[in-house]
């Protein structure tokens, strides 16, 4: 059976000191679900550190980024072999923050996603429309557009989770109705199944993020196609974070 993900990305926040005092205690809290995974994506500095105390355990570690050579003369940037070396399970590829502040474009998201596989980590896809887009009817011209160009010649489909990030709902408090999301996880789980076939679109994880909370946890967690959530804001909070693991 195909397990949920509950992932937390912390964005640029907590020092290494304060990212150890946090997964001890949710090492404490939380417990090896049978039927969910946990996933923590601190900032980089954090990754290491993190990585000696989750050793062996139930919780999954996570990178925010990634570039998508292994090595040479790119000054400020870290290779997915770096990040296999010290434990990294995944990395959250295109999120809206990297594609709006940083200039990311599908092409080389696309170019990540490769190489990440290559290295034996699994990539974790985020998608998603502007309110612009949304409010003119073009969220799923958007959602295709996006998958197309971030899965050329990509094969490795059953390794990818596909993250639906509505840039409206990001940070915002704003968070899409639960039937707003499954409309979208059932496209993409439609177009996925297209190109790559029924099986493999039935097995791989399609999950939500946007202002998920302890509020809106367990509706989200209700619909068919939503198999997990990206959570940012609430994640930093260990009493909400454990809460939206413990989803009902
Ligand atoms: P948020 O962020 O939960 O703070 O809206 C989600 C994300 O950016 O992944």
């Amino acid at each position: 059976m195909k397990k949920t993900l509950i992932a937390g990305n912390w964005k640029m926040n907590k020092t290494p000191t304060e990212s150890i005092t946090f997964v001890k205690d949710l090492l404490e809290r939380t417990k090896n679900y049978n039927d969910r995974d946990i996933l923590i994506c601190p900032p980089f500095t954090s990754l290491y550190p993190i990585s000696t105390v989750l050793k062996n355990t139930f919780l999954f570690l996570g990178a925010q980024n990634v570039f998508y050579e292994e090595k040479g003369a790119f000054t400020g940037e870290i290779s997915p072999l770096m990040l296999k070396d010290i434990g990294v399970d995944f990395v959250i590829c295109g999120h809206s923050e990297r594609r709006n502040i940083f200039g990311e474009t599908d092409e080389i998201i696309n170019k990540k996603i490769k190489k990440v596989v290559q290295n034996g980590i699994n990539p974790i896809l985020c998608i998603g429309e502007k309110l612009e887009e949304r409010e003119t009817g073009k969220t799923f011209e958007i959602i295709k557009k996006q998958l197309e160009n971030c899965l050329i010649d990509f094969e490795d489909i059953e390794k990818l989770t596909i993250a639906y990030e509505p840039i409206w709902a990001i940070g915002t408090g704003k968070n899409a109705t639960p039937q707003q999301v499954e409309e979208v996880h059932t496209f993409i789980r439609n177009w996925v199944g297209k190109k790559y076939g029924q099986n493999i679109s039935d097995s791989i994880r399609v999950i939500y993020g946007g202002s998920v909370s302890p509020e809106n946890i367990d509706d989200l967690m209700k619909e068919k196609d939503i198999d997990g959530v990206l959570v940012g804001g609430a994640s930093l909070d260990i009493d909400k974070f454990s809460r939206i693991i413990d989803y009902k």
